[in-house]
């Protein structure tokens, strides 16, 4: 596997991004802290020493559909790497992963190419070893596996392991489309299914109540009976 390790770098998304055409497919872009790690919805994503940070690279004709899909493909991969090392986290659709109701983990997909050329970069940063004070001191309200667990986790291991996953699933999903298969493990183990939640869409926040995740990778919401279908957007419980 080519992995690409930078001790430090501003983000590997970015990177990864800019770089595209020249990196070969499957590759990886890895780095030991961020001093621009980029979250969802222009956010960013604080990248301290004791993290995995690292994004990994696919020439792929999608469609830009099928991002949510890769997104929550990219999920399981960290659930079940995770559970490899007996660690149970929740999934927090569309992005997170939580453990004892804190976020250790967020990923982000984005888009590249051109009309004629796509492809994805699947981008994963994990609070491994990390302190607690390192986010409540930048009043963010995020935890770390050894926080939450008390396990300390080899990175490299846990790293060699999703990069498996990934490439298992995303092989798996370009040859069958079978989204649906993953589906348990993503309901299953979900945060927020069969919970109240608090949707923010720009400036309004409503409440529903979250059903189900279907084919597309959409969360079914149920607001004031009504059934909708959420293919992106900030939710919270409740
Ligand atoms: C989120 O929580 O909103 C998503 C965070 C994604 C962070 C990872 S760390 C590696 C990759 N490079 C970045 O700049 N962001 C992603």
């Amino acid at each position: 596997k080519k992995i690409l390790h930078f001790d430090v770098i501003d983000s590997t998304n970015e990177y990864a991004k800019k770089n595209f055409f020249k990196l070969e497919n499957g590759a990886v872009i890895l780095s030991d802290e961020q001093t621009k790690g980029r979250g969802r919805v222009g956010r960013g994503f604080i990248s301290n020493r004791g993290g995995l940070f690292f994004s990994v690279v696919f020439h792929s004709k999608l469609d830009i559909s099928k991002l949510p899909i890769y997104t929550q493909l990219a999920s399981v991969a960290v659930f079940k790497a995770l559970e490899d090392l007996s660690i149970n986290a929740k999934i927090k659709w569309p992005n997170d992963l939580y453990i004892n109701g804190s976020k250790v983990c967020g990923i982000l997909t984005e888009l590249v190419g051109s009309k004629d050329f796509h492809g994805i970069i699947v981008g994963i940063g994990i609070n491994v070893n990390n302190k607690k004070d390192e986010f409540i001191k930048q009043n963010i309200c995020a935890s770390s596996i050894e926080e939450e667990t008390g396990l300390k986790v080899n990175r490299s291991t846990l790293l060699e392991k999703i990069l498996l996953y990934i490439d298992e699933i995303f092989l798996d999903y370009e040859k069958n489309s079978d989204f649906i298969k993953y589906k348990p493990i993503l309901t299953d183990n979900s945060l927020i299914i069969g919970k109240e939640i608090e949707i923010t869409f720009g400036n309004e926040k409503t409440i529903a109540k979250a059903l189900d995740i279907d084919e597309f990778g959409n969360l079914i919401i149920d607001f004031n009976g009504q059934i909708s279908a959420l293919n992106a957007g900030e939710v919270h419980i409740k």
